[in-house]
């Protein structure tokens, strides 16, 4: 383990202003995106859409580094280009996503533990290869009716730590994410208690599994209100939360937090992330607060890709135009 290059990739990742682009989603979850704009989902159809989005000019201005589905790290242009070249000669860093996904947790019935870590040191070794230099796990805790349990915390943020020790053994930068979903209709504060005992737990773990905190990034949810709350907190309830519940839980030695959208509006997405950046000026905090959005930064670009290849200009300027908000906003400096 190289853990001055681990550092040196992760503070590269959040460096001035910039933030992730999450482009990894699942064969499922994208057939789920380009049903909303009629287009079927096939390889080809999937690195069409995903090579526009990496050849979108002045992209690397804002982007540092593109989380990659297993599919489209083995993927190349229609010259012949692989993508993750095309990436890297943009002066952004490929990563991967390496969890297979969030599993029913026996026997808490609808909670779920992230699977994924059997044969995982292999895969390292030959995602390294390729050329990824991070990479993602994905832990799903919902809120409701005395969940998230302890077992699922606990669960989930073993197999978090788990993974990420092997990332590290293996010179990739951990991304760790346990996402806290907004689904429900819970308050701001109960996002808040259960951010707070998720974040505890999964940092506990990091430690018990030697995992160096230089050299990982953290990627959690906003503390916000549940999608179905009556009463929704605005920009700077949300700001004050969620850095407050950071303040308490995330040590000093991570060098950044990477917001998930986790289905924000991506203006909601972008001004939460100013409000959060804004606050950060006034009171300090000791982390780079950025972004690894991936429905926020891509919702505006697919529409307007519309599953035509003819389009794909308009698609790079929404795309151009979402990554440059979202960046000014991991800059407290956004202007709706
Ligand atoms: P969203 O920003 O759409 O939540 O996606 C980020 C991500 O990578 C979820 O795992």
């Amino acid at each position: 383990m190289n853990v001055e290059q681990l550092a040196t990739t992760a503070q590269a990742l959040v460096a001035d202003g910039k933030g992730l682009l999450a482009a990894d989603e699942s064969t499922g979850t994208i057939k789920k995106r380009f049903d909303q704009i009629n287009t079927e989902s096939t390889e080809r159809s999937r690195r069409d859409y995903r090579h526009l989005l990496f050849t979108t000019p002045g992209a690397a201005e804002h982007i540092s580094g593109v989380i990659l589905f297993d599919e489209t790290i083995r993927q190349e242009s229609p010259d012949g280009k692989p993508l993750v070249k095309i990436l890297q000669d943009a002066g952004m860093i490929p990563g991967i996503k390496v969890d297979s996904g969030a599993k029913p947790l026996a026997p808490h019935g609808v909670e779920k533990v992230t699977e994924g870590l059997d044969g995982l040191r292999e895969r390292f070794q030959e995602y390294y290869k390729l050329g990824a230099r991070f990479a993602k796990w994905r832990g799903v805790y919902d809120i409701g009716d005395g969940r998230p349990s302890r077992a699922c915390i606990s669960a989930n943020a073993h197999a978090l730590a788990r993974y990420a020790a092997l990332a590290q053994e293996n010179d990739i930068v951990p991304v760790v994410e346990p996402e806290v979903l907004m689904d429900g209709s819970h308050t701001i504060a109960d996002c808040e208690r259960a951010t707070e005992a998720v974040l505890r737990a999964v940092f506990a773990e990091l430690a018990e599994q030697g995992v160096v905190l230089e050299g990982m990034l953290l990627k959690p949810n906003m503390v916000i209100s549940g999608k179905d709350c009556p009463q929704q907190a605005g920009p700077d309830e949300v700001a004050k939360a969620t850095v407050n519940c950071f303040k308490r839980v995330v040590p000093a030695a991570v060098p950044g937090i990477v917001f998930l959208s986790g289905g924000q509006g991506d203006e909601e997405a972008t001004v939460n992330l100013n409000a959060i950046n804004r606050l950060k000026a006034e009171e300090g905090a000791p982390w780079a607060l950025s972004f690894s959005y991936g429905r926020a930064l891509q919702q505006a670009a697919l529409k307007a890709w519309g599953g035509k290849n003819d389009n794909a200009d308009s698609a790079r300027a929404a795309f151009r135009e979402r990554a440059k908000a979202t960046s000014a906003a991991a800059q407290g400096r956004y202007a709706a």
